[in-house]
C-alpha cells in the first residue's frame, strides 16, 4: 500500500500525518510507502515548522528532516490513497486528477474514522496549542488506517 498525506503548505499537518503514520507502521511491524506534499509553493524545499517538529517529538516522532514538495500529477501514479485534510486540498487534488480511477483515490483523512469529511484545520496561524490539537487529530485517522492496513481493509 502506498499512501501520500496533503495539506496546502506541507509543512505542518501532512508531514506530522506521515510521521505519525510511519511511526505506528514501524511499531507494529507493517509495511507501507507513506509520504506527503502540499499545493503550495511557499516553503518548497523547507523542513517541516519548528512547532510540527516540536509536538512530534514530544511524542516520540523526529520529523525534523522531511522536506516540503509539490504535489503532482504523477502522485496519482504512484500512490494508492491520497489523504487531504480539508475541502480545499481536496478541490485542489481534483483539479489535478486525469480520470475516475485518479479522482477515487483522494478522500478526507478524517473519513477514515467518521466516514464524514470533517476537515483537520490548518494550525500555521495559531499557536503551539494548536498543534497539539492537530497532532492529537491525526493521531486517531492515523490510528485507525493503521488498523485497517493491519486488517487489510484499507
Ligand atoms: P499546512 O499549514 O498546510 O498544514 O502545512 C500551512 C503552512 C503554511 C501556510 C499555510 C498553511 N502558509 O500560508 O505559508
Amino acid at each position: 500500500m502506498k499512501i501520500l498525506f496533503v495539506c496546502l503548505g506541507n509543512i505542518c499537518r501532512s508531514p506530522l500525518a506521515e510521521g505519525i503514520l510511519k511511526h505506528k507502521l514501524e511499531e507494529k511491524n507493517l509495511e507501507a510507502v507513506v509520504e506527503s506534499a502540499g499545493f503550495e509553493s511557499f516553503h518548497i524545499n523547507e523542513h517541516p515548522d519548528k512547532r510540527a517538529i516540536k509536538v512530534a517529538k514530544r511524542h516520540g516522532i523526529d520529523i525534523s528532516d522531511y522536506s516540503c514538495r509539490l504535489f503532482t500529477t504523477e502522485d496519482f501514479d504512484k500512490y494508492d490513497k491520497i489523504y487531504v485534510m480539508e475541502a480545499a486540498n481536496f478541490r485542489d487534488a481534483k483539479y489535478f486528477a486525469r480520470d475516475d480511477n485518479d479522482l477515487e483515490k483522494i478522500e478526507f483523512l478524517m473519513g477514515v474514522i467518521h466516514g464524514r469529511n470533517e476537515p483537520v484545520p490548518d494550525p500555521y496561524f495559531g499557536d503551539e496549542d494548536g498543534f497539539e490539537k492537530t497532532f492529537q487529530q491525526i493521531d486517531q485517522a492515523c490510528e485507525k488506517i493503521t488498523e485497517k492496513l493491519a486488517n487489510n481493509k484499507l
